[in-house]
């Protein structure tokens, strides 16, 4: 699976992990005390409550800089820096960076890039060609692709890092089972026909969503309106199949998640059929205290391969139900019934 895997990737190395956050830990002990990762802010709230409820309390270093500074990540980085961890796009919020600008500013610190690929897999995204040192995957998600396995994958042409990381997969022991190593292989034979799918269902939801008079703002980088789009079209060959969207207030979107029939409320991602679910309470609550913490209006989408007009008219019931939700409780409230 290891070899497989790296080749996806286009990397001479590829190492296997019983875990995304396995993989993830693995990759912070090429960290030691008293050494920085600048990382972008809405990073997986698994990985904040790692950097910030693990690694920090034992003094490493950890600074967040939202996508939006990373044009100025040079000031950013020190001596002390010894990797740059980005999501592109990210979660929850689907934030793009550019990775070869990032790349070229890491090195002149003489720090590594790590880009977690999970969202854009190999199939839409190729961070080492873009200058990436390592790339991270929760294949839980859509190298699986089936919502049936558990497991992480670093790639990386550095035979110095994956030496090292070779060693620390031995040392440390998250390593995966042969059975989901087999899962995921099987997962990976039908990646770039899932992709194709969740891709196309994913633009169809989004421009339903865009406009909606119940939806606030919709998070897409395939909507021209999304300020990483552009970087998104040099760097990716689609754009996903995750999409972010504020509703109108956090009550409803609360109660939006739990509406829906087609689409499962449940965390994880990438799996052939469509989850919802609610970052703030759900995926993303460790980031409650952070001044990155999910908003509470945000809701996330894995569109799934289903049916597009039946996952379309799914979330078209759910948002209608809130609007007449919204309104007979304004009736209540107000007394300011007029027709009735
Ligand atoms: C972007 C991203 N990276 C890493 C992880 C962690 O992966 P795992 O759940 O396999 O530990 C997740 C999990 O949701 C994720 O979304």
């Amino acid at each position: 699976m290891q070899t497989c895997l790296a080749s996806l990737e286009n990397a001479q190395y590829g190492v296997a992990f019983s875990s995304g956050l396995g993989a993830t830990t693995t990759l912070m002990h090429l960290v030691n005390p008293g050494e920085r990762v600048v990382l972008i802010a809405d990073v997986y709230g698994g990985v904040y409550r790692m950097t910030s409820q693990v690694y920090e309390p034992k003094g490493y270093l950890f600074e967040y800089v939202p996508a939006e500074e990373f044009p100025n990540l040079r000031g950013r980085l020190d001596e002390r820096t010894r990797i740059v961890w980005i999501e592109s796009p990210s979660n929850p919020l689907l934030n793009v960076v550019d990775i070869r600008a990032a790349a070229d500013a890491a090195h002149d610190a003489g720090a590594l890039v790590v880009v977690d690929n999970t969202f854009a897999t190999p199939y839409l995204q190729r961070p080492l060609a873009l200058g990436a040192d390592a790339v991270l995957h929760s294949t839980t998600k859509y190298l699986g692709g089936h919502s049936d396995v558990v497991g992480g994958f670093v790639a990386t042409n550095d035979p110095t890092v994956a030496e090292r990381l070779r060693f620390l997969q031995k040392s440390l022991g998250a390593v995966p089972g042969p059975f989901d190593c087999w899962l995921v292989l099987r997962g990976v034979k039908t990646l770039a026909v899932r992709m194709r799918e969740h891709c196309a269902n994913a633009r169809r939801v989004a421009a339903f969503l865009d406009g909606h008079p119940a939806v606030e703002r919709v998070l897409y980088p395939g909507l021209e309106s999304h300020p990483g789009h552009e970087i998104a079209r040099r760097q990716m060959r689609d754009f996903g199949g995750m999409i972010s969207f504020l509703a109108t207030s956090d009550e409803e979107a609360v109660e939006l998640v739990a509406r829906t029939r087609i689409w499962k409320l449940a965390e994880s991602l990438g799996g052939v059929e469509s989850l919802i679910e609610h970052p703030a309470r759900m995926t993303h609550a460790s980031t409650a205290d952070a001044p990155f913490a999910a908003p509470g209006n945000l809701v996330r989408l894995s569109v799934g391969i289903e049916a597009a007009d039946d996952l379309i008219e799914d979330l078209a019931d759910a948002l209608a139900a809130g609007r007449v939700a919204t309104r007979v409780a304004g009736v209540g409230e107000t007394g300011d019934s007029r027709s009735a």
